[in-house]
């Protein structure tokens, strides 16, 4: 079937730039011996991980318990890092679970986590990598703060340190390419300066984990840094391409959409709002993006409003569209849209080839309530 065929609204993913961008991430992390442990939050699949798995992806990154269980059960991922702190008893027994059928690294940031991780995990251990904070001030501790958080992470038992892990998320608030330099420089001076007084302490430090999309391809270069964890460049998205990460033909993911009404000479009216675009402008607010996604070829259209389930389009001079036609939209933040849908519909030559679930998507997994 050809995509115009389809109904609108829509989440089309190119997969030819997908396979590109991992295959393309993969190999420049292997030119660079650092390993690639993408960070799954982004697209929430098992289809997609399986893909980054099959390139040579020596583990994963989750945002939530929920996603580490699921690729560990329906790919067979033998190695896990979980992103945030975990608590909570019945989250922790969840984790021991997972170590029994993987290799799990749990993060770290403080002394409450670790005692009452460590109460629960009674005879079992765990390894756990600090979290370091270079600059992004959500989690985590700085670099000189490292080994005193260690020592008293060791009064714990069954904690085992294995490494220090950032995310310089910082990066997507900046205001310009040239902005980037300075947050990789921040990266690596950072994760240095932590490892050298490591080193000065006598701790082993096997794992020096970092990523973002944007610092990337500077990060992996740095001997220092082990494993780079990105998320985002399996789709890329407006954000990507305003800090100048990526260029338009590498965002894979768009949002398909009708224009449903031309009520004035210069406004069309879509049919996708909010609930398909999402209404942010990055993880941590970017003010360099204008309006709510790129469309497609179409330079003259600027997306200004987002209600719930339309959208408004600004004209821009002359355009050759009209109502009925369809658009594809690059949302301003891919990680975030992804999470809008159950399923992207995968297409090569503009011909659909198969559906992608996003099947550990957010809350989509029920607790048991009794
Ligand atoms: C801890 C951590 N590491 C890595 C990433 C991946 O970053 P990006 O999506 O910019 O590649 C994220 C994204 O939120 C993150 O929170």
């Amino acid at each position: 079937m050809h995509i115009d065929n389809l109904t609108t609204p829509c989440f089309l993913l190119n997969l030819d730039i997908l396979e590109r961008n991992i295959k393309k991430f993969q190999r420049l992390a292997n030119a660079n011996k650092t390993q690639l442990w993408p960070m799954l939050k982004t697209h929430k699949s098992t289809e997609i991980t399986r893909m980054q798995v099959e390139a040579g992806a020596a583990g994963v990154l989750t945002g939530t318990i929920d996603e580490a269980e699921a690729v560990v059960e329906k790919v067979g991922v033998k190695k896990v890092m979980l992103a945030y702190p975990v608590l909570g008893k019945a989250n922790i027994k969840r984790i021991i679970q997972l170590k029994k059928k993987a290799e799990v690294y749990i993060a770290l940031d403080g002394e409450e986590g670790a005692r009452e991780i460590s109460q629960v995990l009674d005879s079992d251990e765990i390894n756990y990598l600090l979290i370091l904070d270079s600059g992004l001030g959500r989690f985590g501790v700085k670099a000189d703060k490292v080994v005193p958080t260690i020592k008293m992470i060791d009064s714990y038992k069954n904690l085992k340190f294995s490494g220090i892990c950032t995310h310089t998320g910082q990066v997507y608030g900046v205001s310009g390419k040239d902005k980037v330099d300075s947050i990789i420089e921040i990266e690596l001076n950072s994760t240095k300066t932590a490892v050298e007084n490591l080193k000065k302490s006598d701790y082993k430090c096997d794992i020096v984990a970092t990523g973002t999309t944007p610092t990337f391809y500077e990060a992996i270069k740095a001997p220092h840094i082990t494993v780079s964890r990105p998320g985002n460049y399996v789709f890329c998205d407006a954000i990507q391409v305003a800090l100048g990460a990526a260029t338009v033909e590498e965002c894979s993911l768009t949002v398909m959409s009708t224009i449903v009404s031309h009520p004035t000479d210069d406004l069309f009216i879509l049919d996708c709002g909010s609930k398909c675009l999402g209404l942010d402008k990055g993880a941590h607010g970017s003010s360099l993006v204008e309006g709510f996604g790129i469309v497609k070829d179409h330079p003259e259209l600027m997306i200004t409003g987002l209600s719930e389930e339309v959208a408004k389009v600004k004209i821009n001079g002359q355009t050759n569209l009209k109502i009925g036609s369809k658009i594809e939209i690059i949302p301003n933040h891919s990680c975030s849209a992804a999470n809008m849908t159950s399923y992207m519909i995968g297409y090569r030559d503009e011909k659909i080839e198969r559906l992608i679930e996003v099947d550990i998507r957010g809350n989509s997994k029920k607790p048991r309530i009794d």
